[in-house]
């Protein structure tokens, strides 16, 4: 897809005529998680409105910003604000922004979200790492001519979630005393949320969490050779296991409700796959 490449190359030139800022760690903010991004020691801020060939973002409580800068002394860039499928853009699209990140020179992804519990076990507002996912459901964003420059046509998942980022993630949040559930993340398109037994397929599956991002930001970032590591805050039981109907205003609430506690635990994440790099 020499299109998406060359749209890449001129969202990486749109950012470095304004920094040359390098990044070592990308962290992708979910749904009312966004607070992480004020705490950064910021460089430099870019507008995604104000990248060539960008993918703008509208969904409700999103910014739309790349900061770049330091985070306890961990050069990182925030995506305050992802792009969803749902949108309406193409899969390649939605993960052009991380691939930007790691065209700017991350050489680790943490991924996070808000996600819908399968577990039985889990319940709102717990914090879940995430071990491997299920894409199969939604398209991939591999799909189209493969853009050498980036990485193989057939890519290997087998550690799609770098066992040694999730081991130094666990660790951390043992040391902070951050409870942490561990499980397999489902993405569906959205924006629709789950029948009760599209959830009850997914549990069937091995999925401990549904939610409509992330696993295709995976995918292009292992594409890439990123190292991949990834946490969903539980802002709610799915459908059919929640006794009441599901909105994003829920959603958006019990997220930005934990969120203190869940931006501890990013912080830490971060200091700690850094020193894994
Ligand atoms: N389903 C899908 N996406 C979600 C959910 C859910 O229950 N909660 C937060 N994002």
């Amino acid at each position: 897809m020499m299109q998406i490449y060359e749209r890449l190359l001129a969202s990486v030139d749109s950012i470095r005529r304004k920094t040359d800022f390098i990044p070592a760690v990308g962290v992708v903010l979910g749904s009312g998680l966004g607070r992480y991004a004020d705490e950064v020691e910021a460089v430099a801020t870019v507008e995604y409105k104000d990248i060539e060939g960008f993918p703008v973002s509208t969904v409700m409580g999103h910014r739309g910003r790349f900061i770049l800068g330091y985070s306890d002394g961990v050069p990182v860039v925030v995506m305050a604000g992802r792009v969803h499928y749902y949108e309406g853009y193409s899969m390649p699209e939605v993960v052009l922004p991380i691939r930007l990140m790691g065209m700017l020179g991350a050489k680790a992804l943490l991924l996070t979200n808000a996600a819908g519990g399968v577990n039985g076990n889990f319940r709102p507002g717990d914090f879940m790492l995430i071990t491997d996912h299920i894409a199969a459901l939604v398209p991939s964003p591999l799909i189209g001519p493969n853009p050498d420059q980036l990485g193989d046509r057939f890519p290997d998942m087998s550690s799609a979630y770098d066992p040694q980022l999730r081991e130094a993630i666990r660790a951390a949040a043992l040391a902070e005393g951050i409870p942490l559930q561990q499980g397999v993340y489902c993405q569906f398109t959205g924006p629709a949320f789950e029948t009760p037994q599209e959830v009850r397929m997914a549990r069937i599956l091995g999925a401990d969490a549904v939610g409509m991002s992330t696993a295709v930001e995976c995918v292009a970032a292992n594409h890439m050779g990123l190292r991949v590591c990834g946490i969903s805050c539980i802002s709610n039981l799915a459908a059919g296991i929640s006794p009441v109907p599901l909105s994003h205003q829920d959603v958006f609430d019990t997220a930005s409700r934990v969120e203190p506690l869940f931006r501890r635990l990013v912080r830490e994440s971060v200091r700690a796959v850094y020193k894994e790099l």
